[in-house]
C-alpha cells in the first residue's frame, strides 16, 4: 500500500489518506483484472519491476476521485453568465478571443455545463474565437469527456429537463451531447503537476481538485496554472475551497471565489464583486 500511495503522490500529487486502503483495494482489483494479473499484490510486483507505464497510468487513474455533476453548485454558473464572462468580454472586446480551461474536468459535466451556459446566456461569445479546453489526468475521464455520453442517473443530477432535450440526444438508455456542443470542447489528457502546454488562458476552472493534493502538491499545481493564465486572467476554485497563496487577490462573485494574479486590474473590475467572504 505504501508503494501505491507513493506512486499516486509522485505521479499526480494525490495525497491519499491512511484509512482509505479498503476502497483503494477494490478499485485496484479492477485494474489487476483488466491487466490479467491475479491480485493487487501481483499488480504491485509488476509495477515494482518498472517499464509498465500503461499499468502505472491505469493504477493512478483508479486512485483518482471523479465525483462531478452538471451545473455543480449552480452559483458559479450564474456568476459566469452575469459577471465573469461579461467582464472578460469587456476586456477582450478588441481581440474577440477567449480561452477557458477546465483543468480537472472528470467525465465532462463541467465543460459541457460551461458550454451550455454560454449558448443559453452569453450567446455573443459564439461569434468570438472561443476555446474551451477540458483536461484530466485520467485517460478514462478524458475518453468519457470526448464521447459526451451520460447515463440517465448522471443527467438527472443537475441538468434541467429543458436543457437535456435541447443539448443531448437519447441513445438507447443513455444520452449523448449533441455534436454542436461537443464541437465546442477540446479534450486533452494533462497532468497538472507537469509543465502545461496551455498559455494565455483567460479563465481557469480548477474546481474540487486541490483538495486531493497535499501542501507541496497544491503549490506545484498552482505554479503550473499560474503560468497558463493570462496576466489578467481569472482562476475559479470550488465553492468550498480557498487558496492561501499570496500571489493572488480574490473577489467573491455570486458566492464564488474568483482569484486573479496580484497587481492586475482584473478582479477589482468585476462588477458587484466584494472582498468579503460569504
Ligand atoms: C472530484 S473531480 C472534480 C471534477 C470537476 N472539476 C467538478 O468540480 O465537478 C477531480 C478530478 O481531478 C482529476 N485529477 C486528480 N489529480 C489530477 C492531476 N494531477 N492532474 C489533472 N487532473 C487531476 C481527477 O482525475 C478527477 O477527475
Amino acid at each position: 500500500m505504501n508503494f501505491l500511495l507513493a506512486l499516486a503522490r509522485d505521479r499526480a500529487a494525490l495525497a491519499i489518506e491512511p484509512g482509505q486502503e479498503y476502497l483503494l483495494s477494490c478499485r485496484l482489483a479492477g485494474v489487476a483484472n483488466q491487466h490479467k494479473l491475479a491480485s493487487v499484490e501481483a499488480l504491485v510486483a509488476r509495477l515494482r519491476m518498472g517499464r509498465a507505464d500503461a499499468l502505472a497510468q491505469d493504477t493512478v487513474d483508479a486512485l483518482t476521485t471523479n465525483e462531478t455533476s452538471f451545473f455543480r453548485d449552480i452559483h458559479p454558473y450564474d456568476a459566469l453568465a452575469t459577471q465573469i464572462l461579461p467582464d472578460l468580454m469587456a476586456r477582450r472586446r478588441a481581440a474577440r478571443q477567449l480561452t477557458i480551461w477546465c483543468a480537472a474536468c472528470s467525465s465532462g459535466q463541467e465543460p459541457y455545463s460551461v458550454a451550455m451556459t454560454i449558448r443559453e446566456r452569453v450567446p455573443e461569445l459564439l461569434t468570438w474565437r472561443l476555446r474551451i479546453i477540458a483536461t484530466d489526468v485520467s485517460q478514462a475521464m478524458v475518453d468519457r469527456t470526448r464521447a459526451g455520453v451520460f447515463t440517465q442517473a448522471e443527467v438527472n443530477r443537475g441538468l434541467p429537463a429543458r436543457m437535456l432535450t435541447k443539448y443531448l440526444s437519447q441513445q438507447g438508455t443513455e444520452w449523448q451531447v449533441r455534436p454542436e456542443v461537443r464541437g465546442m470542447i477540446e479534450v486533452q489528457r494533462t497532468n497538472l503537476v507537469e509543465p502545461q502546454p496551455m498559455t494565455g488562458c483567460d479563465l481557469v476552472l480548477l474546481r474540487n481538485v486541490l483538495i486531493y493534493f497535499d501542501a507541496a502538491g497544491k503549490r506545484r499545481v498552482l505554479d503550473r496554472v499560474t503560468r497558463a493564465l493570462a496576466p489578467d486572467g481569472l482562476l475559479m476554485v470550488g465553492v468550498s475551497e480557498t487558496l492561501f497563496d499570496d500571489r493572488y487577490d480574490f473577489r467573491v462573485v455570486g458566492r464564488t471565489y474568483v482569484y486573479s494574479p496580484k497587481g492586475t486590474a482584473a478582479a477589482p473590475a468585476l462588477r458587484g464583486a466584494s472582498q468579503e467572504k460569504p
